[in-house]
């Protein structure tokens, strides 16, 4: 049975989505599978790779897809019974490439087209997760004409009355904390900057409270045919910069410095894990998840928020996702061969 194994991708996380190929090109050798190599250059296109997975994308043989058939190389038709795609953010985990997939008829490991694009607009899901009784941050969004007609002084007054003198900028639709601001007590100027920073990376953004002190859990799901869904954690991320820069951040999820871990067990009593469970479950059923997805929370004095729903988790060897689920008794091999099977059904 062959894979095609996709990634690299027009996004700010491209470096992230090869990290991730290389641990999955592994699991999904292991696991028995022929694998084809297939990178997304930060253009957006499309080629076949030789057998090798590099970080340098090699740009000579070009793949393009036609809608009802597949995906060829000139006239020749590949030969794909899955997609196994580790595109991270914009084009490859917003429900694009899982519609172009679609169309051409290639069955997907992982979340589909509505899915994805619901876990990539933050603020779409969690208003899927309010109705579900699942407590999310306090958000205003910051809408196209909104982010463009702002007038900060105003907006920094309606974000202190309602979520808080301390606050979190982000983009509505990335990942990989990219192009967030953490606010201690500013003044509108920094707002705008925080603002006009997310802004490079979304349309739309979001202006929450600024939970702390917090601690952030991450859980893992995986369906399995024989046990359902399976639900892994939550685990406890270790922040070494935690203290300095109030979140998580993209050198500190990639091992630019000293890197993030995940504590498993989380020392949680068991009451809140198991609720932590049971949102998780709760919020892949809300957007209509497939496969596989990484439900992240935060706890603060006895409170419990889910921050967002990653349906395109890292994959690379200090990913989460990987750790959660060889928790529970799952190695990255076994997950690949569920999601195969999965998107076989
Ligand atoms: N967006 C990154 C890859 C993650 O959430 O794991
Ligand atoms: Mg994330």
């Amino acid at each position: 049975m062959t894979i095609a194994l996709v990634y690299g991708g027009r996004s700010t996380e491209h470096e992230v989505s090869i990290a991730s190929a290389l641990t999955v090109h592994r699991a999904l050798k292991q696991a028995g599978y022929r694998v084809l190599l297939i990178a997304i250059a930060l253009d957006g296109r499309w080629y076949l790779q030789p057998n090798l997975l590099s970080k340098s994308i090699d740009a000579t043989i070009p793949i393009h897809a036609v809608p009802g058939l597949g995906l060829y190389v000139q006239d020749a038709k590949l030969d794909i019974d899955a997609v196994f795609a580790t595109t991270h953010g914009y084009g490859g985990e917003d429900g694009n490439l899982q519609g172009l997939c679609m169309l051409c008829r290639l069955p997907l490991c992982g979340c589909d087209t509505v899915s994805s694009a619901l876990g990539m607009h933050k603020h779409l899901a969690s208003e899927l997760f309010m109705q579900a009784l699942i407590p999310t941050v306090p958000t205003l969004l910051l809408d196209k004409n909104a982010v463009q007609q702002v007038e900060y002084t105003t907006l920094l007054e309606r974000a202190r009355s309602t979520l808080g003198p301390d606050l979190f900028v982000k983009p509505e639709n990335s990942g990989s904390s990219v192009g967030v601001s953490a606010l201690k007590d500013c003044d509108a100027k920094a707002l705008q900057q925080a603002v006009e920073l997310a802004r490079r990376y979304s349309e739309r953004v979001l202006i929450q409270l600024l939970i702390h002190p917090l601690q952030e859990l991450e859980t893992a799901v995986l369906e399995t045919r024989d046990k359902g869904l399976v639900v892994a954690g939550p685990g406890l991320v270790i922040d070494p910069a935690k203290e300095t820069v109030g979140f998580l951040s993209y050198e500190h999820k990639y091992g630019k410095v000293d890197t993030a871990h995940i504590r498993i067990p989380s020392g949680l009593d068991d009451t809140t894990e198991t609720i932590i469970k049971n949102y998780a479950r709760k919020a892949f059923l809300a957007i209509k998840g497939d496969g596989y997805a990484r439900i992240d929370f935060f706890v603060s004095e006895n409170r419990i928020y889910l921050n967002e729903i990653n349906t395109s988790p890292g994959l690379t060897d200090t990913s989460h996702y990987p750790a959660l689920l060889a928790s529970v008794g799952y190695d990255l091999s076994s997950v690949c061969k569920h999601l195969v099977e999965n998107a076989l059904l």
